[in-house]
């Protein structure tokens, strides 16, 4: 009995110790990928009209800094980097200029203004085809560094962070506002056309646990609502983001149906920031409509710049600037992303995600 008890109580603690030494060591890294929702300094290093390395953009970071976030703060790359434990992955631009660069740690290639399509934001912004290019030459460096195996075993344990198509969308629905339903959906089937292929590219060049961050409910954004005189959500916008967003989780379904390595958590931020937007104080907020930081109607017709006003808290907006969300906004939805479930993060979320 006494000899049972011992061997139980010894087992439980093994398998606990094997159980934590699972968590911490499932994610070595996160390779990020996309656009200014998740970009962390790129653009800092480019010559190019979408920055945010200047005031008031980063008055909530540490040291009230500007780092390049689009945020008064931390951004979504920032919170899953916290919820896993790890520090963020530093912008690609930033390592690569060194000739020691050490890419075991995770690296970000998200610039601000990419999109799906190579024409948003031409020459303004790494495109995602570009940031794959980049990454191709991190893992030839890794694989050189770690060993063939090594390196393929890393990246399959690391995640794949991927916010991708806001722009795309915004672009289209700022130019056609009357898009008909087929022309959108034929908008919308371009990109995934596009999307599936670059998704494909990753794989092949070892990514095994994908997180795709689909895109926010973008009509709704400060600058696309303060398009119409009633300030009401951009319908064409909307719906696209819909459609994308549902049409991206068919190309991933579809390729962990073929590839039995291959896992993906899909968030669907259009669904999940409606939410506030729809009910702003059941979630902590009290403006869901207006930016906090730029000039004009709703703070929706100029930029945040140091010549924009901001509002006194900006914990209680759902926006910061007239595209992108406050720290605040970004936080609660990594927090779903992280441990929620369907219809807005699936078929696993990123908790399971980095377990596997
Ligand atoms: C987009 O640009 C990449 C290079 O950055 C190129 O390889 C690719 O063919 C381009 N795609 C299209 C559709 O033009
Ligand atoms: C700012 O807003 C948050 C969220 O609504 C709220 O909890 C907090 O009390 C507000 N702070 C101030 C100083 O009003």
């Amino acid at each position: 009995m006494a000899g049972a008890s011992v061997v139980a109580c010894c087992s439980l603690v093994i398998m606990a110790l094997m159980a934590a030494a699972a968590m911490a060591g499932s994610v070595p890294a996160v390779y990020v990928f996309g656009d200014s929702l998740a970009d962390v300094g790129n653009n800092n290093h480019l010559l190019t009209l979408l920055k945010a390395d200047f005031s008031h953009n980063g008055m909530d970071y540490a040291g009230g800094k500007a780092t390049g976030r689009f945020s008064n703060g931390k951004n979504s790359a920032d919170f899953l980097a916290d919820k896993l434990g790890l520090a963020t992955s530093p912008p690609y631009l930033a390592l690569s200029s060194s000739s020691n660069a050490n890419y075991v740690n995770g690296v970000s290639f998200a610039s601000g203004g990419a999109g799906v399509s190579n024409a948003t934001n031409k020459n303004q912004c790494i495109t995602f085809d570009k940031q794959i290019e980049y990454y191709s030459g991190v893992y030839s460096s890794l694989a050189r560094s770690l060993g063939q195996a090594q390196a393929a075993t890393h990246l399959a344990r690391s995640i794949f962070a991927i916010t991708i198509g806001s722009n795309d969308i915004i672009h289209y629905a700022k130019a056609n506002n009357a898009a008909t339903p087929s022309q959108q959906q034929q908008y919308v089937a371009a990109l995934i056309q596009s999307l599936s292929g670059q998704l494909q590219s990753l794989y092949n060049l070892g990514a095994r646990k994908v997180l795709f961050l689909g895109t926010g409910p973008v009509g709704c954004t400060p600058s696309l609502r303060e398009m119409s005189s009633a300030k009401v959500c951009n319908a064409v916008g909307n719906s696209m983001a819909v459609q994308y967003n549902k049409a991206a989780e068919g190309v991933l379904s579809g390729m962990a149906a073929k590839y039995t390595d291959l896992h993906y958590a899909l968030f669907d931020s259009s669904a999940a920031l409606l939410r506030y937007i729809d009910q702003p104080a059941e979630y902590g907020f009290v403006e869901a409509k207006a930016a906090c930081c730029g000039l004009g109607d709703m703070n929706a017709k100029i930029a945040c710049t140091p010549l924009s006003s901001y509002c006194a808290n900006r914990s209680d907006h759902v926006f910061w600037d007239f595209y992108h969300p406050t720290e605040a906004t970004a936080q609660k939805l990594t927090a779903t992303a992280f441990d929620g479930s369907a219809p807005f993060i699936f078929p696993i979320n990123v908790r399971q995600l980095s377990a596997i």
